[in-house]
């Protein structure tokens, strides 16, 4: 398998910055293709934590080439920060860096308008990251958007920037009573950007095409999850991108026929940040304990995480959405000690019963989940690496979200660092897939 795409299997926050981190050894390519500062992915390796808002994580190792396409959206200060922090850290940040000319700026109002309307939503607010994500999507669909490229060329910046600025300081004061944004301080910041970021402009999806004819491994590295997906997440409850397996065509230029597989991400429970409906939601103090031990606090934001139960509908329609050819389970370790667990396996609502994601949130956010229970296990699975060294339980456990998703996992993560993993297959360089039961025979 010479092309993989990293998906979120939930609603974000999966674990996916360390199986991108595990994967990339064996890819040559790692490219991000949709989303913004709003990720936050974490790595942990013996020099330290490495937290990624928009480099793909793939930097961290030498020699391989990291990619921004054209369906990311790009805060160049934010950007520039994070290249800085890792120059300072010892990283090499030259030739290993593509930005597409395509991938859409966020700007000053961008950020402006996500804090204000959020604001103004009050209780149906979404809760989102502030960090202009929406606002920017939203220009790039109306066909008002700043691009890459523009940033390049200082008067098309400049007069894109002065006509974008017309509607929208009129809406951000007359709407919002918020502050307008001057043109000439706008241009005067970002054109500051542009020579420091011009070096790494070309062609993502040219050379994207010219490395799978060559065969080479390519990491297609989704940010947030399924369930925040503007076509097939909890809507309005989602973020503006398409954080599906179908945005890593679109969000890089390469074609579907062209993707030998996809992995989704889950964590052997359920967490949400953010406003929305959630089934599984623990309020209780096994929701605390899962928040407590699984460190459960936004690594963009700093935002606690809502916990629950794992829900095999959520992971079932990740599984038919993306193509899913494997899953990746992640934080097992944080389910050590439980004498219960229990795994959603319907919604009942209004006495009908659901065994499919409903579209209708009204649905998700009244519905009585439908619950299995499974024996927990008290031998501690953290740092883990041969899968027959779990406890029954917790095979058992795996076994079940096997079945329930209709998906075979190929990774288990039993711990922060980078080498807590049980790899049962290589999902880029490894042979057949065997189901859980085959390994445990
Ligand atoms: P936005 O992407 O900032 O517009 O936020 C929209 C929704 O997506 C909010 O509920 C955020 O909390 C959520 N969200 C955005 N990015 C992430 C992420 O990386 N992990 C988890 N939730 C996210």
């Amino acid at each position: 398998m010479a092309t993989l795409i990293v998906v979120g299997s939930q609603w974000g926050d999966e674990g996916k910055g360390k199986i991108v981190d595990l994967l990339a050894q064996e890819a040559q390519i790692v490219v991000r293709f949709q989303g913004g500062s709003n990720a936050g992915h974490t790595v942990i390796t013996k020099r330290g934590t490495y937290v990624f808002h928009l480099v793909p994580s793939g930097i961290l190792y030498r020699g391989k080439l990291c990619m921004l396409g054209n369906g990311v959206v790009i805060d160049p200060a934010g950007l520039i920060q994070e290249l800085d922090h890792l120059i300072e850290r010892g990283v090499k940040i030259g030739r290993n860096l593509i930005i597409s000319p395509r991938a859409h700026l966020i700007m000053p109002y961008h950020k402006a308008l996500d804090a204000v309307s959020e604001e103004a939503k009050g209780s149906r607010r979404i809760g989102t990251t502030g960090r202009g994500i929406g606002p920017a999507y939203a220009d790039k669909m109306a066909r008002v958007g700043i691009r890459i490229g523009d940033l390049l060329q200082p008067d098309v910046f400049r007069q894109k920037v002065e006509e974008n600025l017309v509607a929208m300081n009129r809406h951000l004061h007359h709407v919002y009573q918020a502050d307008r944004f001057s043109a000439e301080k706008i241009c005067h910041e970002y054109l500051g950007y542009a020579d420091r970021l011009r070096p790494y402009v070309a062609d993502v999806s040219a050379l994207l095409d010219r490395a799978i004819a060559q065969g080479r491994h390519i990491l297609f590295e989704g940010a947030q999850g399924t369930h925040l997906d503007i076509d097939f997440g909890t809507y309005p409850y989602v973020t503006s991108s398409n954080a599906t397996a179908g945005g890593a065509c679109t969000g890089t230029g390469v074609g579907p026929t062209k993707i030998d597989g996809v992995i989704g991400v889950t964590k052997a429970y359920t967490t949400r940040v953010g406003e929305g409906p959630f089934p599984t939601e623990l309020t209780d103090e096994m929701g605390e304990a899962l928040k407590t031990r699984g460190q459960e606090f936004g690594a963009t934001t700093g935002r606690q995480r809502r916990c629950g139960w794992l829900d095999s509908v959520l992971l079932r329609y990740a599984v038919r959405v993306n193509g899913l050819t494997s899953l990746a389970v992640t934080k097992l370790d944080v389910l050590d000690g439980q004498s219960e667990l229990k795994i959603c396996t319907g919604y009942r609502h209004r006495g009908k019963l659901y065994k499919e994601m409903p579209a209708d949130l009204t649905v998700l956010r009244e519905c009585t989940p439908v619950y299995e229970r499974l024996p927990g296990w008290s031998m501690p699975t953290t740092g883990i690496t041969g899968y027959k060294q779990l406890p029954m339980q917790a095979k058992r456990y795996l076994a079940r979200i096997e079945e329930l998703a209709a998906c075979p996992i190929s990774m288990i993560s039993t711990g922060s660092r980078r080498e807590d993993v049980i790899v049962l297959h290589h999902p880029l360089t490894g042979g057949r897939m065997r189901s859980l039961k085959r390994h445990s025979a």
